[in-house]
């Protein structure tokens, strides 16, 4: 009898630990950031309306120098964006930190794809932060390029982290898009 009950107090503890696997699994229980670069307002919505689809908390990764229109001027090899870009190295500097990443599981980032990839604020943010434990996914507005390699150059700025590959959106992506990809993730 005794044996028995040893047996099933064993397959009820082996289910519940099933149970909660599963649920760590969905993505309701993790704790979930939107961070995002955005010089011209087109990832800024994109973002606000996944971080309101899916219940997450959101961060602007503000320049600490914004973008003037001839920083951005793409045409002009000697403009900011351009000579950033240009330079893998380059670390522009953000204004704000993010209060408390540690409790964060998974942390979106969004961004402008620049000259295929993601702009050197991005890789700023990957090198400011420890992402052990955390899955990181990009997401990101453009002309018509895809991500690109944009994950890969991420992944590599912040080893510890597990990033995944990503996506680009149309800016006129809708919040149920949004939520049905996120979701498809976990
Ligand atoms: C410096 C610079 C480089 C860009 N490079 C690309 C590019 O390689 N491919 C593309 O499709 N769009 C490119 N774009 C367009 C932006 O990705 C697009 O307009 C984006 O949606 C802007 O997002 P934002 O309003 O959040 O800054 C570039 C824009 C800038 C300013």
């Amino acid at each position: 009898m005794k044996n028995f009950l040893y047996l099933i107090t064993a397959v009820l503890t082996f289910l519940s630990n099933i149970n909660v696997q599963a649920q760590e699994n969905n993505m309701t229980d993790k704790k979930i950031l939107v961070a995002y670069f955005s010089a011209t307002g087109t990832t800024a919505k994109v973002a606000e309306r996944l971080s309101q689809a899916i219940n997450a908390d959101l961060f602007e990764i503000k320049p600490a120098q914004p973008y003037s229109n001839a920083d951005l001027d793409w045409t002009d090899k000697k403009s900011r964006s351009s000579v950033e870009m240009a330079d893998k190295s380059s670390r522009p500097a953000i204004a704000d930190q993010v209060a408390d990443m540690s409790q964060y599981n998974v942390v979106f980032v969004g961004f402008p794809i620049w000259w295929y990839r993601e702009p050197s604020i991005i890789d700023t943010f990957m090198t400011s932060y420890d992402f052990a434990g955390k899955t990181v996914i990009p997401f990101a507005t453009s002309g018509m390029s895809g991500i690109g390699d944009s994950g890969k150059s991420m992944q590599a700025l912040a080893p510890s982290a597990k990033v995944l590959e990503g996506k680009r959106f149309s800016s006129g992506v809708s919040a149920e898009e949004l939520k049905s990809w996120a979701e498809g993730l976990f």
